[in-house]
């Protein structure tokens, strides 16, 4: 079921990853506990992957987004994007959380997505403007402009967010479960425009679930993590996969293993328990 695939066309020698996380083993020090997020986490994400972190709360998830953001420093092997090391925040990673707080409220739609931009000085006023107005075309806000954050609905918050992140053209585009809030139907949606934006903008975005039929529709590959702490149970291509697809037996064969896969530990732990009577 393990893949191996690059997204970038393939010259003779293949493509080298844009980013290559290597043996990635991540820690809190708090007073009284040393806790251990991941254990020696290893991945390598390519131009254009829309590349899934998939695994069950406190797998360390989160933390990885947070050490790629270059928040949370290794304290066992590493993370390179193009090649260098990571050591700081940057702009070439660009974060959409999850919360909907996350818009400046007293800015307008256009004001939120221009921010960014204008403080980096990446463009003049009129081009920041210019893009500004683009992408929020693209993510169908364009004409919301001028609205403030607390008109919009959730699902909208949330493309301002993307736009916004987008705006920078990030390296990569990094979201943690940003629709897990939503309601169902939102969330769907959500999911199809995030998928229909990357066909249009082709970026590269890793994106933190713990939903597996959201991995399977967002993600083109997936590496499922073990529960805590968080180490590579499998890595998935789910690239032949769309929404048309889901209850599909393609599908439906892929969520159960992929199931089975999250599982497997818990049924593992409970046949010792049981001394090997399972099933
Ligand atoms: N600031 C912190 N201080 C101490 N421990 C932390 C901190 N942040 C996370 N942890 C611990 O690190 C482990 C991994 O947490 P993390 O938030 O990365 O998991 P996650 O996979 O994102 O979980 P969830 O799906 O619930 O968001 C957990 O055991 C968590 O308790
Ligand atoms: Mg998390």
């Amino acid at each position: 079921m393990s893949t191996r695939k690059t997204a970038g066309e393939s010259g003779a020698g293949g493509v080298a990853p844009l980013l290559a996380v290597d043996d990635l083993t991540l820690q809190y020090k708090t007073a009284e506990h040393l806790v251990t997020a991941t254990w020696r986490v290893g991945f390598e994400v390519y131009q254009g992957d829309r590349f899934v972190l998939l695994g069950p709360s406190g797998c360390g998830k989160s933390s990885i987004l947070k050490s790629i953001a270059g928040f949370l420093p290794p304290v066992g092997g590493s993370i390179k994007l193009a090649g260098v090391p990571i050591e700081r925040p940057g702009p070439d990673r660009m974060m959409v959380f999850q919360e909907f707080d996350q818009l400046l409220p007293w800015r307008t739609v256009l004001g939120n997505v221009l921010f960014p931009l204008l403080v980096n000085r990446r463009m003049d006023r009129k081009q920041a403007l210019d893009h500004a107005r683009a992408l929020l075309a693209q993510v169908n806000l364009d004409r919301f402009e001028n609205v403030y954050p607390h008109m919009l609905s959730g699902g909208m918050k949330q493309r301002v967010a993307i736009a916004r992140a987008l705006a920078m053209e990030p390296a990569v585009l990094l979201m943690d479960e940003p629709f897990a809030a939503l309601d169902a139907l939102t969330r769907r949606k959500m999911q199809e425009e995030l998928v229909a934006l990357w066909e249009e903008v082709r970026f590269t975005v890793i994106f933190v679930t713990h939903s597996i039929e959201e991995a399977l529709l967002v993600g083109s590959r997936i590496l499922v993590l073990t529960p805590h702490p968080g180490q590579v149970k499998a890595e998935i291509n789910a690239d032949h996969l769309s929404f048309k697809d889901v209850g599909s037996p393609a599908f439906e064969t892929l969520n159960r293993d992929v199931h089975g896969l999250l599982f497997a530990d818990k049924v593992e732990a409970e046949a010792l328990a049981t001394g090997g009577r399972h099933g």
